[in-house]
Formats: C-alpha cells, sequence, structure tokens
C-alpha cells in the first residue's frame, strides 16, 4: 500500500462497524428466549401496509426500467417534491429545476453531500458538526471526506437538543457544515424556529453550510415540525442561503425499500451536488420516481401512519412509565438504562427483544463521556399492541 492510499484506509478505520453489525457481534453465541415471539424493536423499519397507489403506479410505468433516468431526477418528480415543500411548510416558491434534486434514499445523499461540500485539501481539517448520538452516516461522512467530527452532545439536561452554545469560537472559524436531525433519531428532540435561527445566524457569521435531515418530520407526537427552509424564508433569506434539506419517503411514506427521498435547498449548493452526482450516478429509476411523485403528492397514507405512530407511541408509555414522557417526534423510544449493551443483551435473551444500545449510535466526547452509554433505541414500527407487548417485556428485563 503506498502514502496515498494508506491515508484512505485510516479514514477508513476510524469508522468503527456499523451498529447493526455491532449488534450482531454482541448476540453472537447468545440465544433469545425461545417460548416468547421474537420482536425486533432494533432497525427504524417501518412495516405498515403499502400505501394502495403503490402497485398501480408501478405497474402504470414499468416499462421506465428500458430506459436510464438523468440523476437530477425527471422534472415531474422534482415538481411534486418542491408543491410538497411549499404546501408542508408554508414556502412561497420553491423552483424545481435548479432547487430539488431526488436522492436514492437520504443516507447515500446525507453521506456525498460531505464530499461535495467540504475542501479535501484545506490547511487545516475542516469542522463537520453533529449531534451526539447521531444517525451514523453524519460520522461516516466526515470522516472519509477528511474532515474532523465535532459532537454535539444531546443530554436530558438540554432535552436532548444539540447544545450550539457549547461550540467555542475556535471550532466555529473552521466549521465547513453543521448536520442537523430533526425530529431526531434516536432522542426524539425537535427543532424550534429560534433553534434554526440560531443556527442560521451562526452559519452567516461563521461562513458555514447546514445540511437538515428531516426525514422524520411527517411523524410527531403534537406539533408539526418546523422545517430549516421554513425559517430560512421566514428570516428573510432569500434562495435558502447556505441551506440543505433531505427528507426520505422510507418514513413519510413506510417505504423504506423504495430507496427514495429528496435534496432541496440553496440553488448553488444544488448546482454543486448535482455535478459531483453527475459522476457518482446515483439516478432513482423511472418507475420508482412515479411512485415517488405520487407519495409526494398524497396525504391521506401520511395521516394514517401517523395515527398508527401515535397509538403505538401512547401504548407503549401507558405501560412502560408515564405518557409524558412520549417523544417529541420519529418513533423511536430512548430509554434510560443502567448500562446499555447489558440491557440490550438481557432484553434479547429474557424477552425475545432486539433493541440498539445507545453507545452504538454515539461517540465519545472530548471529555470521555458517551451521552448514548446509559440508554437503548427501540423502534416502535409494529402498530400499538406490539408496542404495549415491548413496553411490558423491556419493563420486565432484570440485569443480574
Ligand atoms: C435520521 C435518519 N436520516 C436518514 C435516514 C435514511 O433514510 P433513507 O436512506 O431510507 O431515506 C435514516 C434511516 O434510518 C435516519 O434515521
Amino acid at each position: 500500500m503506498n502514502r496515498n492510499q494508506q491515508s484512505r484506509q485510516v479514514r477508513l478505520e476510524k469508522l468503527g462497524a456499523y451498529p447493526f453489525e455491532r449488534l450482531k457481534n454482541l448476540f453472537a453465541g447468545h440465544v433469545a428466549n425461545t417460548d416468547l415471539k421474537p420482536i425486533d424493536a432494533g432497525a427504524g423499519e417501518p412495516r405498515l401496509a403499502l400505501p394502495g397507489f403503490v402497485a398501480d403506479t408501478l405497474a402504470e410505468h414499468l416499462n421506465g426500467f428500458s430506459k436510464y433516468p438523468s440523476t437530477v431526477g425527471g422534472l415531474a418528480l422534482r415538481q411534486a417534491i418542491a408543491s410538497w415543500l411549499e404546501r408542508r411548510f408554508g414556502l412561497q416558491y420553491v423552483d424545481p429545476q435548479t432547487q430539488v434534486l431526488s436522492a436514492n434514499g437520504t443516507r447515500e445523499a446525507l453521506f456525498a453531500i460531505a464530499h461535495a461540500l467540504i475542501n479535501p485539501e484545506a490547511d487545516v481539517k475542516p469542522n463537520v458538526l453533529m449531534p451526539n448520538p447521531m444517525y451514523q452516516i453524519y460520522l461516516g461522512a466526515a470522516y472519509t471526506a477528511g474532515a474532523e467530527p465535532v459532537f454535539l452532545a444531546c443530554t436530558s439536561d438540554n432535552d436532548f437538543a444539540p447544545d450550539l452554545n457549547a461550540v467555542t469560537d475556535e471550532v466555529w472559524r473552521n466549521t465547513a457544515l453543521v448536520y442537523v436531525c430533526s425530529p431526531s433519531n434516536p432522542t426524539g428532540w425537535i427543532a424550534d424556529a429560534a433553534y434554526f435561527e440560531q443556527l442560521l445566524a451562526l452559519a452567516d457569521e461563521h461562513d458555514f453550510y447546514i445540511v437538515s435531515d428531516e426525514c422524520y418530520s411527517e411523524i410527531y407526537w403534537q406539533h408539526k415540525p418546523v422545517g430549516l427552509l421554513q425559517v430560512a424564508e421566514a428570516t428573510g433569506r432569500s434562495g435558502f442561503s447556505r441551506c440543505l434539506v433531505m427528507n426520505s419517503l422510507s418514513k413519510r411514506s413506510a417505504l423504506p425499500g423504495m430507496r427514495s427521498g429528496l435534496i432541496a435547498g440553496d440553488a448553488d449548493l444544488i448546482a454543486r451536488f448535482t455535478k459531483m452526482r453527475s459522476y457518482t450516478g446515483p439516478a432513482t429509476p423511472l418507475p420508482l420516481q412515479a411512485v415517488a411523485a405520487a407519495a409526494w403528492s398524497d396525504e391521506t397514507h401520511v395521516q394514517q401512519h401517523l395515527a398508527v405512530y401515535r397509538a403505538s407511541l401512547q401504548a407503549f408509555f401507558e405501560v412502560y412509565s408515564d405518557v409524558g414522557d412520549i417523544p417529541a417526534g420519529s418513533f423511536f423510544v430512548w430509554l434510560p438504562v443502567a448500562d446499555a449493551e447489558a440491557f440490550a443483551l438481557a432484553a434479547f435473551e429474557q424477552q425475545a427483544v432486539t433493541v440498539l444500545p445507545g453507545s452504538y449510535l454515539s461517540a465519545d466526547e472530548s471529555n470521555g463521556m458517551n451521552p448514548g452509554a446509559d440508554y437503548i433505541r427501540a423502534a416502535l414500527v409494529d402498530g400499538p399492541e406490539q408496542a404495549a407487548e415491548l413496553a411490558r417485556r423491556l419493563k420486565a428485563v432484570r440485569l443480574i
């Protein structure tokens, strides 16, 4: 291996095994309680019925598989996305031609964006700020793009908000990109308008970009989450400068296997990302674009799904603790436990339940603290009855 290959290898080695790989290793050699039907609350995979329009739309557009799709996505899809953004966030106008792209699921886009926006030749490694715990893709993106990840601790002390006030001026000065996740996976925290306003002001002051991961925007307990573009427009910015949002049909429409999402915001950033994507080539197949356009245009199925998620959250907390603990957004519960790995293993062995140790979703802070070490994440993706059963079983777990 020569020097250049080594430096790439070193960056990859900074990444630990992906959380589900770590979970597999944790459970290796252990057996789930065979008297109970297994419950898999580990993955954030919606398991609701396929929306009715999917099969018909797909059948109608099947011959699209015989054509190459464009990377940006067809105009019909980008128009459907722009209209949804306008309706959902009360935006005056989103230009489907210059401010919107199709993504093959947001995971790839959240990863690739760091590579498009960060200078790999900077004298000092640029900082990429992210919540801690976080969706692990932000971390992977920062390391592989040659940036320095900076963790914003999300703890119960600050209602799980990534703490912007804890960041020093020195860190801000060298910040290239900030990832926000609202509603948050895994904590369920939702950014309010004031949070986005502060972040936008900091972005102007220190010249960085904001990527707002809003994949769970349609899954909330009481208050519909605000979005970054909405706050950007309300505070008088023209053209969503410095801002990109990502959203996904995986959660909104319970279509995780379709791999379809959106990227929207600042036209300059979209143009840069488009150029990179024209080489990396994550194009959405035409029949799937047709289904995606139908999904962004329909709210009935989204409301039906929301009712199921709310009923599941309510059912879970009626059994587990107090309904007052219900997270503001997402379908995850983030539960304090004495020892995350020990709890996850005991839940598997005693109760045939799979949950994710919070430590697999978080990183050690510079002070050695890990904000996920004493939490587990469980996904309520199988409806209210299963959620209540999950709560009963988690309550029965005993750490020996
Ligand atoms: C916070 C967050 N962002 C993005 C994604 C990616 O979703 P997809 O690639 O299915 O759009 C997920 C998936 O679990 C997630 O939890």
